[in-house]
């Protein structure tokens, strides 16, 4: 079998919901032949200072083929259709992203990134964050996969021996490494 991504480009942003620890967590798991481009949005620094006690983000990411931008950085390569890229995810997505995105407002590079893949027709993931959801954020949600937009909240699941926080997080990440086409080997497949 060939153990080679399919994927070689991947761009990911970071809002800030709850969990933007996993989202680092997912960043960590990355094989290293993937260059990833990474945006953190303002509330995502802020989100992580409240939530953890290490909120050095570089430190997850060490060892990684990774540029960082500014959400502010709306000059990057990556808000640039001609850039090209393989996918993109949104993991955490808040709420407020999340809204930006279905009515088209891209004045953040993680907002114009969404606007770029989407009309560029590439892989767009969206992990979005809030328990429970109100009508107005089922709606968004529902539009954007109306238009392709794959929408993977993190939900944990016990069908894969899951026995600690870690493999729960393992299992999640994994999820979405699929849909993403990434190879890994995170949890435990169903049958096999
Ligand atoms: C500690 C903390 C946790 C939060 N959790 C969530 C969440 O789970 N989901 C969400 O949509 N917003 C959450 N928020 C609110 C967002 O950070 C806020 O709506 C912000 O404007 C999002 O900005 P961004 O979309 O540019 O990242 C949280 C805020 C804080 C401070």
């Amino acid at each position: 079998m060939n153990n080679q991504n399919s994927i070689k480009r991947l761009v990911v942003g970071i809002s800030g919901a709850s969990g933007v620890q996993l989202g680092l967590k997912f960043i960590d798991f990355i094989p290293n032949d993937i260059e990833i481009y990474l945006v953190l949005s303002k509330s995502a620094k802020y989100t992580l200072s409240l939530e953890s006690k290490d909120n050095d983000f570089f430190h997850y990411s060490s060892n990684k083929n990774i540029t960082v931008y500014e959400d502010t950085e709306l000059g990057a390569p990556v808000s640039s259709g001609s850039f090209q890229t393989d996918a993109f995810i949104i993991v955490p997505c808040s709420m407020n992203t999340l809204a930006k995105c279905t009515v088209g407002i891209s004045d953040t590079l993680i907002t114009r990134v969404f606007s770029v893949m989407l009309k560029e027709k590439r892989n767009i993931v969206i992990a979005p964050r809030e328990m429970p959801y109100n009508t107005i954020q089922l709606e968004n949600m529902s539009k954007l996969s109306s238009l392709g937009v794959t929408i993977a909240p993190p939900v944990i699941g016990y069908y894969s021996d899951q026995q600690t926080l870690e493999d729960m997080e393992k299992f999640i990440i994994g999820k979405w490494f699929d849909l993403l086409h990434i190879k890994h080997n995170l949890f435990k497949r169903w049958g096999e």
